[in-house]
């Protein structure tokens, strides 16, 4: 395994289209979740004025974009040049920046861009960004990045400059990885043989997210609601479904990918999930996260009522 590889799934769009199996929760495909949320909050995008003007974060190719252009003028941000170059040609008419989340949330702000996004949306990539407050990943290992408590102020800001951006009555949704799923534990067992996660351990990113939201909450800015989702990520078949433990979970990285205890561990993994028309249902887990600004208790009044 060279170099050259390590985490070309989220470098590069056509590697990380091959590699992601379908996630579905309760029947219902991950970007359809998003989609569903959206018309919880604001009605069907069909029939309805395109006005609204959403900012997707870690946007990658755009895959779980559509749900926010539907309701008026994206913007997409992504460390990836690859994937922003797909985003690019998916949505012309978007914004598309290339850059880290915390720079980006940070730069929009210094611009005077507070307030300005109905819609903020981050679907599995939050949690890169937080985790990169602690350490850093390349290569050649994982090497913590310094003081513990700067690493924690610096992740606290970037969630807390997401509701900064939202207009006074707008709208954070984002699809935030289970530390609980099978598939994660077993990714995290995996990830420790190399070095331990910060904080409290593979869920503390989800749990800075959680409590600066709650804070957030608690100032009288707005309201949480939390999906905890048990679902299934299908791949076609073993090769399929150990590529994106490779790939999408391990980056290629050359210290585990190389380890025949890691293969071993995951091909029994697979072995263990495999159904029997050879499709591979890996035990899934998401956070369908919804941080509503602004809101008030008439707000949850049924219709009738109000
Ligand atoms: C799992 S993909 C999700 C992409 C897309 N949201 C989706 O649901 O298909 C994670 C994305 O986060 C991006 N990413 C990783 N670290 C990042 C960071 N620190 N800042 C911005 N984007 C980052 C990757 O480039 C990748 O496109």
């Amino acid at each position: 395994m060279s170099v050259e590889t390590f985490n070309i799934g989220y470098k590069n769009a056509d590697v990380y289209k091959e590699m992601l199996p379908p996630h579905y929760y309760g029947g219902t495909e991950d970007t359809d979740l998003v989609a569903e949320l959206l018309e919880e909050i604001h009605g069907p995008a069909d029939g309805r004025p395109r006005d609204l003007r959403a900012l997707d974060l870690g946007c990658g190719p755009g895959r779980a974009s559509w749900p926010l252009a539907r309701y008026g003028s994206l913007h997409g941000a992504d460390k990836s040049e690859g994937m922003i170059e797909r985003f690019r040609s998916a949505f012309p008419a978007a914004e598309a920046t290339v850059g880290d989340t915390e720079r980006v949330v940070a730069d929009l702000l210094a611009e005077g861009r507070a307030g300005s996004y109905d819609l903020v949306g981050s679907f599995w990539s939050l949690n890169y960004p937080l985790l990169e407050c602690f350490e850093e990943t390349s290569a050649d290992g994982v090497v913590s990045v310094g003081d513990p408590e700067a690493g924690l102020v610096r992740a606290r800001r970037i969630v807390d400059g997401l509701t900064r951006l939202l207009t006074a009555d707008g709208h954070l949704v984002m699809l935030f990885f289970d530390a609980d799923s099978a598939e994660q534990r077993l990714v995290t067992e995996l990830w420790e043989r190399i070095a331990p996660f910060p904080g409290t351990g593979r869920d503390y990113t989800w749990r800075i997210v959680e409590d600066v939201l709650l804070r957030a909450e608690r100032e009288g800015r707005g309201t949480l609601d939390v999906r905890r989702l048990a679902g299934v990520a299908v791949a076609e078949d073993a090769a399929a479904a150990r590529e994106w433990f490779r790939v999408g979970h391990l980056n290629t990285f050359p210290g585990l990918v190389d380890d025949p205890e890691v293969i071993a561990r995951i091909d029994a993994f697979v072995a263990g999930h495999t159904a029997e028309d050879g499709r591979v249902m890996i035990p899934s887990g998401v956070r369908l996260v919804h941080f509503r600004a602004g809101a008030a208790a008439a707000d949850h009044l049924p219709a009738a009522a109000e």
